[in-house]
């Protein structure tokens, strides 16, 4: 017998991605069933669960290895971030708190984390917790007003490690940015920065950039019916899709000295690549022509993007990446 794909309530959800784009907060729970939650699990969460891949894999060529088995995930919704993370650091967490103001959501994200990790201990606070330990945020911030977004950053005062994932877009980056340079003198920065100074995007001519990066969807998707229906009906692609992040963390691996970060994709052009560089000192485009060594993987602006450079003004003239 062939395989079905899941049916959908696609109408239903197009209303909550219009929700999710509107830009004002958003003031209560708005989950409505279980049905609508597994629907957007295996969507538009399937996809958020692609962001986190791209952030954890880039985490792991860091070096960067959860400092707690005590995992907090603040606005949980279905728990996808959450798995994720269970699933490429297996058995090194043993507690999973799930906070949000939708009980549905949470509920839902129990079930789903204690029938894929049976061994994981998952607790359900009535009220929002203090984490101690790892805590992870996604695409939560631009249901947030000012207000509640100040609180949920108290909240992470006694954290030893901050994840947070959102929207590859403008507003959301700068959002970030202004929370990095709002903790970075009670954490350490461990990514997308390759240092610790002032974001160099804050500096005058980088007003028009944003920091983002590009997560592929999984190659099978694209062959896959039932993302062939979800393009269609979301009128959305399934992959790459753009996403924002920040890791803070109390203690934070070594990076490499004069190591780069790329940010966005690359420009092509048919005699050399230009790159959106972030380092130490500043944010600013570099230039390779065909014989760099490092030229195929500009082109195909293959991730985790963080490079050693030789450079003379804004031409590179070897990259090494940094895995
Ligand atoms: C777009 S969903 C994202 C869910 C999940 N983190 C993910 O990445 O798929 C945003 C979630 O944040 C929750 N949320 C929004 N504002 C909240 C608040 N003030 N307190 C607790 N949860 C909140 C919503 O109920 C929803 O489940």
């Amino acid at each position: 017998m062939k395989n079905e794909p899941p049916k959908i309530d696609w109408e239903r959800l197009r209303q909550l991605r219009d929700l999710f784009l509107q830009p004002e907060p958003i003031t209560g729970p708005y989950w409505k069933s279980n049905r609508q939650l597994q629907d957007y699990d295996i969507t538009l969460g399937e996809r958020i669960g692609w962001k986190w891949d791209a952030v954890l894999r880039e985490l792991k060529a860091r070096g960067w290895e959860p400092p707690s088995p005590s995992l907090t995930d603040m606005g949980c919704g279905t728990g996808i971030a959450t798995r994720r993370l269970l699933r490429a650091y297996p058995g090194q967490f043993k507690k999973v708190t799930l906070w949000d103001h939708s009980e549905a959501a949470v509920n839902y994200a129990r079930q789903k984390i204690r029938h894929e990790f049976p061994e994981v201990r998952v607790i359900c606070p009535g009220s929002a917790p203090h984490p101690k330990g790892v805590v992870l945020i996604s695409h939560v911030l631009t249901e947030l007003s000012d207000e509640s977004a100040g609180e949920l950053l108290e909240l992470m005062a006694d954290a030893q490690a901050m994840l947070w994932v959102e929207p590859g877009t403008f507003e959301t980056s700068r959002m970030l940015i202004e929370i990095r340079e709002m903790l970075k003198d009670q954490f350490k920065v461990v990514a997308p920065c390759t240092h610790q100074n002032t974001c160099g995007l804050q500096a005058e001519g980088n007003e028009g950039h944003w920091c983002h990066h590009f997560a592929d969807a999984p190659a099978k998707a694209h062959q896959d019916p039932f993302w062939g229906y979800f393009r269609k009906e979301m009128n959305l692609d399934v992959g790459p899709l753009a996403y924002s992040f920040l890791i803070l963390a109390k203690e934070s691996p070594l990076i490499p000295e004069g190591a780069a970060h790329l940010i966005g994709k690359p420009l092509k052009f048919p005699k050399f690549v230009r790159v959106l560089s972030c380092q130490a000192e500043d944010v600013r485009e570099l230039v390779a022509g065909r014989g760099v060594d490092a030229y195929r993987s500009l082109k195909k602006g293959e991730t985790p993007a963080v490079y050693r450079f030789d450079l003379k003004k804004n031409r590179i003239l070897s990259g090494q990446k940094i895995s």
